[in-house]
């Protein structure tokens, strides 16, 4: 695969309207499949400008369309009909009879497929195809699939296309459900290809088009076997440098991310006001802009976000518009989310869930923090969205929380709550294992209460076993709410591995799939720089 890179939106536009001009010119007669979306209007329009100035003529052409929503009404304004009408056709001197689109308003889609293909072969084949790429790699409509449907065929679309192509419609709602689409054996008969892909939404996908590996999951890898593909995309869809930024109470940590390789680790202690904070992360930004091809920074930050801006408890962020502050002394663009969703976001890309789509992590610490994550992105992030330790499990006697109601989750299933329960149960056992450490120490804390179950301490294991019980309770009422593929546990604790895991499990539906974490810590940094 040829890659042309693009300084923006505007250069792809101009080099491939180039292009495609230059196959018109060379063969009059030319069979050529177009492609819809928002990619290749620029390109459109630059042809167009080209059609009235007489540099390139389209009398002789033939066009097949990639694809059509079915069912749909061509005039629908939404239809890939109208579109093309819109964006090309009525403006060029094209034949419209010798233009061709899926026809979404047949009452039998298997037969028009049928058809289709055959018009395909009888017109010679696509002597130049244009693609765009959705952000989950779907060419034409050819969605991810464990086996991809060679011809041209009616297909379902995934919730991920429909919610890309809402923003079309009126709503979700509005968008058709399945489509027509030329299939991959299709696309890849057309003699040459030109790839267009642009905006960081598709750089992911762009980053997987330049590695070796070809993945019925990313449709558009298997363009790599074709012996005449031209990716051009813009700078924003090309694999460049990401910065995360994970800020604590006690460190921040910068992740550098290049596609999904972790390049670059560190961590540095957190100062105490806000100017310090944002100094520490303009310093670094600089330092690493010189060593890597920095495009943009995402910061997890503690705190509710609401309204574009910060306010934390543990930190002195006060209605803080923090991104945008970064922003301006870096030049780079900034994105902020909760340190709870980045460390989420961070495990479904980078952890071992990452053949997950949707995944809950739970952070078990001083207070019991946590993501959600659906579709592989940040559920709605506002205001508590996500804040699972404040799932309420005791209405009655519930113990007081911080956040002002009782019997929040995170008073039984935090850390501090574990330690909490055992120092009392130690007070109550003076001749028990957990008290004789707990005399030694002159605290408790979690790996403590570990040593005393180490030695079968009846009154340790009494604490822990309610421990789980609580720990369970919370975590079959985020299974039931979210039904997640799995759930993800971090912090000190889960360090325990099995000695925790397993007795949890037994507390827990068998079909409940439950991961620690491997990234604890670097988990929000780096879905930070994933934001
Ligand atoms: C639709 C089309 C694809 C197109 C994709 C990307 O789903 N079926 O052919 O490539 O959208 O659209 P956009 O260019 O707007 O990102």
């Amino acid at each position: 695969m040829r890659v042309i890179l693009c300084e923006n939106y505007d250069e792809m536009s101009e080099k491939a309207a180039g292009m495609f001009a230059a196959q018109i010119t060379l063969k009059p007669e030319s069979v050529l499949g177009l492609a819809t979306g928002s990619t290749p209007v620029g390109m459109y329009k630059r042809l167009i400008e080209m059609n009235k100035s007489g540099t390139v003529d389209f009398s002789g052409v033939t066009t097949f369309n990639l694809d059509e929503y079915y069912p749909i009404k061509r005039d629908n304004n939404q239809s890939y009909f109208t579109f093309m009408k819109d964006n090309l056709f009525s403006h060029i001197n094209i034949d419209l009879k010798k233009t061709h689109i899926p026809n979404g308003e047949t009452k039998n889609p298997v037969k028009e497929c049928e058809q289709y293909e055959k018009m395909i072969r009888q017109a010679g084949g696509v002597d130049l195809q244009i693609l765009g790429i959705g952000q989950n790699g779907h060419i034409g409509f050819n969605e991810p699939d464990a086996s991809l449907n060679s011809f041209t065929h009616l297909t379902s679309l995934t919730d991920s296309t429909i919610k890309a192509n809402a923003r079309f419609f009126e709503s979700a709602n509005e968008v058709p459900k399945q489509a027509i689409t030329m299939g991959i054996a299709t696309i890849m008969s057309a003699k040459k290809i030109i790839l267009l892909a642009s905006g960081a939404s598709k750089s992911r996908v762009v980053a997987e088009l330049l590695n070796d590996g070809i993945n019925t999951s990313i449709p558009a890898t298997l363009l790599k076997t074709h012996p005449d593909v031209v990716l051009i995309c813009d700078k924003d869809a090309y694999l460049g440098a990401k910065l995360g930024v994970d800020i604590g109470g006690t460190n921040i940590k910068f992740a550098v991310v290049e596609g999904e390789n972790v390049k670059y680790k560190a961590c540095v202690d957190t100062p105490k006001t806000t100017d310090e904070i944002i100094d520490t992360i303009v310093k670094e930004t600089k330092k690493l802009k010189k060593e890597y091809k920095i495009k943009a920074i995402g910061i997890g930050t503690p705190g509710v976000i609401s309204g574009g801006t910060v306010t934390a408890t543990n930190l002195p962020f006060k209605d803080l518009a923090l991104d945008v502050e970064v922003a301006q002394r870096t030049d780079l663009p900034t994105n902020m989310d909760n340190d709870a969703n980045c460390a989420a976001l961070g495990e479904v890309i980078f952890g071992n869930t990452t053949d997950c789509d949707n995944i809950v992590l739970v952070t078990l610490g001083t207070g019991v923090g946590g993501g959600v994550i659906v579709n592989r992105q940040i559920m709605a992030s506002n205001k508590s969205a996500g804040e699972i330790g404040h799932i309420i499990i005791d209405m009655k006697d519930g113990r007081e929380c911080a956040c002002g109601e009782k019997g929040c989750w995170e008073q039984y299933a935090s850390i501090s709550a574990f330690v909490k329960d055992a120092v009392h149960a130690a007070n109550a056992n003076p001749d028990s294992v957990l008290n004789k450490i707990y005399e030694r120490e002159g605290r408790l804390s979690g790996r403590l209460i570990f040593e005393a179950l180490n030695e079968k301490c009846p009154v340790a294991e009494e604490v822990f076993d309610q421990y789980l019980e609580y720990l369970a309770v919370g975590i079959k009422s985020i299974a039931m709410a979210f039904g997640p593929d799995a759930i993800v546990l971090a912090g000190g604790i889960t360090k325990e591995g099995d000695k925790l895991i397993k007795p949890l499990r037994k507390k827990l539906p068998k079909d409940l799939r439950i991961e620690v974490s491997t990234l604890q810590s670097d988990a929000g940094s780096l879905g930070a720089a994933m934001l």
